[in-house]
């Protein structure tokens, strides 16, 4: 008798295979139908069986640990048994995990300047995301952020590209960590791709009107700089340009990013993207049409269109498509599991989840980037707070005690995956919280204004995709009762702290404010607690730069904290006690007025003049921008040499001291100009920056060394070039001119 013989595992199943001979054997295995289904990314919250047994998705998103489980035993009872991608957005923290660590936003954390920081929150978040089942996260924002009535501001890393650049890269090493194998690196993504921020009168998702020299000058540099980083993946934004969405821009999609990049990572679509394309933008006239173009300009995944597999598989039949059309985006895919090694091990949520989740260790690390998220704006000599000379605190303002809306979007409680309204109260101090516990003064608390009421749109529910429209917000009226508590509550303390700022009703995807002012009762409340003469301080707890009333001028101490995540007001607290020293420097500008959009520091030179009539230009607050509690003076900039070789290096000195009294962790920041150059260009663009810590009266030589390669520009044809000449290197504590000495140099 023979024993029976155990057939061989087919090579994709063999781990010891090279990953492009599993690839390619798979592909061979699979029918048209498995490989549309493949480049599907669907939403879990809908029918699970659909998309697995009748669409054969490759990916999901949007889904509990449950359902997890459920999609894979579906995936169990297919042919290939082809493991399943799973997404999520977790932006800033685990957003819709119930007890992960939600750090502040990225324009909060971008206030830090520290790409090493961003690392190590994006590793810690990694680890939570990994335990919990999900592979992917569609994170981190390298928009530029411009015009600041865009919803989405608080989402991006600010205005400038560089800063962009260093940011985003930190925290793609962490997401992805020593590479894929490691169990707890998850795919990080650039997104949105490209020029999706340009929008027109900051209407979300409108038209990007912008050149390709502009792309190649400021829009692209920080997405080239995260593919050369290794980011795996690239998500394509919402908007079109010159008629063109970016779904089919052959151009950049082809020519720039797979082209001149080399970039071999995959590229997934935004929500919907290959619909909208037929009922929203109408550039394509059905479901057929759209899928092929989708196809045919490279896109590998396709995020919540489900009609796209019947389009696909219909625009093959009518010869729109060849049948191998899809072989090159489908083993982009499985490359991404193979090296996950998903069909080995599924990831699936791990039993220690709860271990991981909101451990001891992410919530220091939280409490640490809060505080280095913090931009101390003004302060007329009030803070830190005397403990011995205060005894009572009046805490006042709508968001004192807002924990929700501390944590902003993409949180708990910002509504975009609807099974959780918050994060856990107990794991977030708001100010109040923040300000009770830390000193032995009495705190007086009156919220003084509401903010806004919502009514459901007339339009209706949903849009016509099933997305959630947003309800019509009105703004409520200064409620004298309120007010009269909160000047009350002023009149019997020593120091007022007022936390003002905006909520997630007026913050994110499809929610641009027409203007940059507090809403409702807050402009009033401020007035008032300003008016009884007591000092104020005011934090400013807003997602975006907003425009603050003009009796602000009158305030001691101006604060903006972001969404300063869960550890935000223990952080204030901390800052307003003087326990830290505050360091964050604006990432983005604020402006004085809405109309002066756009105010970010790198604008192209030349116009008549450098004022509107009626308002000067100057933004209230520059990028760079930042106070510390002492005093540094900068005592000039000396150069190795005056003259460098395009190929050389600019070795840049500057003496840097500690005038005051108290510790400092200065950020010193590194503009060069162009003096002359053949096209129009910016008068001067962050190139470098250093953080030293000085303590009192220590003076320190920081030496800067700037590649002459990084002079660019891009000329009048898109070529970005070094144009030999004169150049100055301006370094000082902020983009602002005054706050810059300059050096010049010649490249040669
Ligand atoms: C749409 C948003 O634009 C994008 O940033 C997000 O990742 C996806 N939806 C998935 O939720």
């Amino acid at each position: 008798m023979t024993s029976p013989t155990i057939a061989p595992a087919p090579p994709f199943r063999q781990p010891a295979l090279p990953i492009p001979e599993r690839v390619a054997d798979l592909l061979s295995r699979m029918t048209l139908e498995e490989k549309v289904g493949q480049m599907l990314q669907l939403d879990a919250r809908d029918d699970l069986a659909d998309h697995v047994l009748s669409r054969h998705v490759g990916s999901i998103l949007h889904t509990s640990p449950e359902r997890i489980l459920e999609a894979r035993e579906l995936t169990q009872r297919t042919r290939l048994r082809i493991p399943l991608l799973v997404g999520e957005d977790c932006i800033h923290g685990h957003s819709f995990w119930p007890g992960a660590t939600i750090y502040p936003t990225q324009l909060g954390m971008a206030a830090s300047w520290d790409a090493d920081l961003l690392e190590r929150v994006a590793r810690a978040t990694a680890e939570e995301v990994a335990v919990t089942g999900i592979h992917w996260t569609f994170s981190p924002v390298l928009c530029i952020a411009r015009d600041l009535r865009w919803g989405r501001v608080g989402e991006t890393f600010g205005e400038d590209p560089f800063l962009i650049g260093e940011l985003a890269s930190g925290m793609v090493r962490g997401y992805q960590g020593t590479g894929l194998g490691d169990p707890s690196a998850i795919l990080a993504t650039a997104k949105h791709f490209a020029g999706y921020s340009e929008t027109q009168g900051g209407r979300d998702a409108s038209e990007a009107d912008i050149s390709r020299r502009k792309l190649r000058s400021w829009f692209l540099p920080p997405f080239e700089r995260v593919a050369r980083e290794g980011c795996r993946t690239f998500m394509l934004g919402y908007q079109t340009t010159d008629g063109v969405p970016i779904t089919t821009n052959d151009w950049l999609l082809n020519d720039v990013l797979r082209g001149e990049w080399g970039y071999g990572g995959t590229l997934i679509t935004d929500w919907d993207n290959v619909g909208r394309m037929v009922w929203e933008q109408r550039v394509q006239p059905d479901y057929v049409h759209a899928a092929a173009a989708a196809v045919t300009a490279g896109n590998d995944m396709v995020m919540t269109t489900p009609r796209f597999f019947e389009g696909a598989l219909e625009a093959v039949e009518r010869g729109l498509l060849v049948a191998d059309a899809f072989d090159a985006a489908v083993a982009r895919i499985l490359t991404l599991k193979f090296e996950l090694g998903l069909f080995e091990d599924p990831r699936l949520p791990a039993a220690n989840r709860d271990e991981v989740v909101g451990a001891a260790a992410h919530r220091e690390l939280n409490l640490e980037v809060a505080r280095r998220s913090l931009v101390l704006l003004e302060n007329d000599g009030v803070l830190p707070l005397d403990p011995e000379r205060t005894r009572r605190v009046a805490v006042v303002g709508p968001l004192a005690d807002d924990a929700q809306t501390q944590l902003g979007d993409w949180a708990g409680g910002s509504g975009q995956a609807g099974w959780l309204d918050g994060q856990p109260r107990e794991m977030i101090t708001t100010v109040l919280d923040g300000l009770r516990s830390i000193a032995p003064w009495d705190v007086v608390h009156a919220r003084g204004a509401d903010i806004l009421t919502l009514e459901p749109d007339p339009a209706g529910p949903t849009f016509p995709d099933g997305q959630p429209r947003p309800p019509v917000l009105h703004a409520c009226e200064p409620d004298d009762e309120l007010i009269s508590a909160a000047v009350a509550a002023a009149e019997r303390s020593d120091v007022v702290v007022a936390v003002v700022g905006d909520r997630i009703e007026l913050v994110g995807e499809g929610r641009s404010t027409a203007t940059l002012e507090l809403i409702g009762g807050q402009r009033a409340l401020l007035d008032a607690v300003i008016d009884t003469g007591v000092p104020v301080v005011v934090v400013l707890l807003a997602s975006k730069p907003l425009v603050l009333p003009a009796s602000v001028s009158r305030a001691a101490a101006v604060v903006w904290a972001a969404n300063p995540g869960m550890a935000g007001g223990a952080a204030l607290a901390e800052l307003l006690t003087g326990a830290i020293e505050p360091s964050g420097r604006l990432p983005i500008s604020f402006p004085r007025h809405v109309g002066q959009q756009p105010t970010y520091y790198n604008q192209v030179r030349g116009q008549h003049g450098d004022r509107y009539a009626d308002l000067t230009q100057a933004p209230a607050w520059a990028f760079g921008q930042g106070l510390s509690y002492t005093t540094v003076e900068y005592r000039g900039v000396a150069l190795a040499d005056t003259e460098v070789d395009p190929a050389g290096t600019v070795v840049v000195d500057v003496e840097v001291c500690n005038t005051g009294a108290r510790p400092v962790r200065e950020t010193v920041q590194l503009y060069v100009r162009d003096v002359v150059t053949s096209a129009s260009w910016c008068d001067r663009e962050l190139k470098a920056y250093r953080q030293v810590e000085l303590s009192p009266g220590e003076v320190r030589t920081v030496r800067i060394e700037l590649a002459a390669a990084a002079c660019t520009i891009v000329d009048a044809s898109g070529r970005r070039v070094v144009e030999p000449g004169e150049f100055d290197v301006l370094v000082g504590a902020s983009s602002r001119p005054e706050d810059l000495t300059a050096a010049r140099f010649r490249i040669r």
